[in-house]
């Protein structure tokens, strides 16, 4: 490189410096690589499960006009009411973060026609939904679901199918004690008579509800059977149950429900004050969370109408969504060692040539699966060393100036502390070998 003129430093650039450092936006944490180890695991076997009921994978846009959630997700949800992310663009349009799948997957199914495919129509989602809420447990202003839809069909055996992908999901991820919640919320038929009497049954506790539930009085009474606050939850004991105004359609379909949940063995608990926080559903609505804890791990339901209500023809349809974050943060706790990152050998190249032979030999290790960690940009060993340690690898691969000129490479065995010079062109086998001997998983 050639000397830097004298007045270089009167000619430097100056760069505005932050006077901290930023932050992530509240309640929407990165995920970093040791985070995505699990993900990616329960991704792959969404796929696997979608693949296994032929559910096709379905992308929809991150924003979405905000009248389709106005319309989809319903005006009295909290969702709308109070956690939607809305902007304004430039050119005037009003568009929201998508705060959920189902709206945005009914928008597709009319405006792609999907209502000309063979029916039913299945569809799996997987990304990240985003809502205005207080972080907490569990609790993110942006998180993932998996989500799965069945539309077209009426029949209850899909409703039943629904919550059996969520079951098997959550069980083939060794998450124990499972309880599904289940509940009907009726039709336009026999809902209305609910409703008008959940409406006076509330009216005579108004004093005693909380303030979002004497709201939801005016709005949406059934929201009140959804408080999680505590002084409205003696007041749920009395209330109307929907299950005695049921038509003979939505209780002949419960029962189905129910019996087919008998029938493949499935734990349920009907959970009459079960009525889900968005306004499209319709007869089934269900939710899955371990029986010793409160939280919802995921949540569905029939939405006969939406299609409709989105200027559709009459189209039924059920599905579900799990929370990604909420899946892991269980299965961390169960099963802390299996979510890290681990890398099986360490790459530690000293000098400019051993470097230039060292990606070679990343290329080899990476044709035969075996996970690499080096650190190229540190010069000396012991730095490179210290790398390895952290990582806990079982084997380092040491490439040295003579090592690079001989073709060789020293590996290193970390648990027994010896080393070994081996020819180059032999380091992939001699690893398998010692990797089969140590009775260790490449992958
Ligand atoms: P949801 O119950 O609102 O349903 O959300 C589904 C799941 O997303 C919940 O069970 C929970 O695991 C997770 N979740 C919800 N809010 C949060 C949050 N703030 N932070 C972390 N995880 C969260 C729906 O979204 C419906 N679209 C499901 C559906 C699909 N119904 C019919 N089809």
């Amino acid at each position: 490189m050639g000397r830097r003129p004298k007045d270089y430093m009167k000619n430097k650039i100056k760069r505005p410096k932050m006077k901290t450092i930023l932050h992530a936006p509240k309640g929407m944490p990165d995920i970093l690589p040791e985070g995505n180890v699990l993900r990616r695991k329960i991704f792959k076997l969404v796929e696997e499960m979608s693949n296994f009921y032929s559910f096709g994978q379905i992308e929809t846009p991150i924003l979405e006009e905000t009248k389709l959630f106005m319309h989809g997700s319903g005006p009295t949800s909290d969702i709308v009411k109070k956690q939607m992310f809305t902007l304004k663009t430039p050119g005037g349009d009003s568009l929201s973060l998508r705060p959920e799948f189902t709206p945005n997957i009914a928008r597709a199914y009319l405006e792609n026609g999907m209502y000309n495919w063979p029916k039913p129509v299945k569809l799996f989602s997987w990304g990240p939904v985003f809502r205005y809420e207080q972080p907490q447990r569990g609790r993110y202003r942006q998180f993932w679901q998996c989500n799965f839809e069945i539309l077209g069909s009426s029949d209850p055996i899909y409703d039943v199918l629904t919550i059996q992908i969520f079951y098997n999901l959550l069980t083939e991820l060794k998450i124990k004690n499972l309880l599904i919640e289940i509940n009907t919320i009726g039709c336009d038929n026999c809902r209305p008579i609910w409703h008008k009497n959940l409406k006076t049954y509330f009216h005579s506790k108004q004093k005693s509800l909380c303030p979002d539930c004497k709201n939801r009085l005016k709005t949406n009474p059934l929201r009140i059977l959804d408080c999680k606050n505590e002084s409205c939850q003696s007041l749920k004991e009395g209330a109307p149950k929907m299950i005695d105004y049921l038509c003979s359609e939505c209780r002949n379909h419960f029962k189905q429900v129910l019996e087919y949940l008998e029938t493949i063995g499935l734990p349920y608990n009907i959970n009459h004050n079960l009525v889900r926080g968005l306004d499209y559903y319709t007869k089934t609505v269900f939710e899955i969370r371990k029986a010793d804890d409160n939280i919802a791990l995921c949540g569905g339901g029939r939405y006969d109408y939406l299609i409709e209500m989105l200027g559709g023809k009459p189209t039924p349809a059920v599905g579900g969504a799990a929370g990604v974050e909420r899946l892991v943060e269980i299965i961390e706790k169960n099963q802390k060692s299996e979510t890290s990152f681990k890398p099986k050998v360490f790459l530690i190249a000293i000098g400019d040539l051993a470097k230039q032979k060292s990606l070679k030999y990343l290329e080899d290790l990476r044709r035969v699966k075996i996970n690499t960690a080096e650190s190229f940009a540190h010069e000396s060993l012991k730095a490179q060393l210290r790398q390895a340690d952290k990582f806990e690898v079982p084997y380092v691969i040491i490439i040295g100036q003579k090592e690079s000129i001989d073709n060789t490479v020293i590996l290193r065995d970390m648990k027994a502390s010896t080393q070994e010079i081996i020819n180059g062109e032999k380091l992939v086998e001699e690893l398998k070998k010692r990797f089969k001997n140590d009775n260790i998983n490449i992958i």
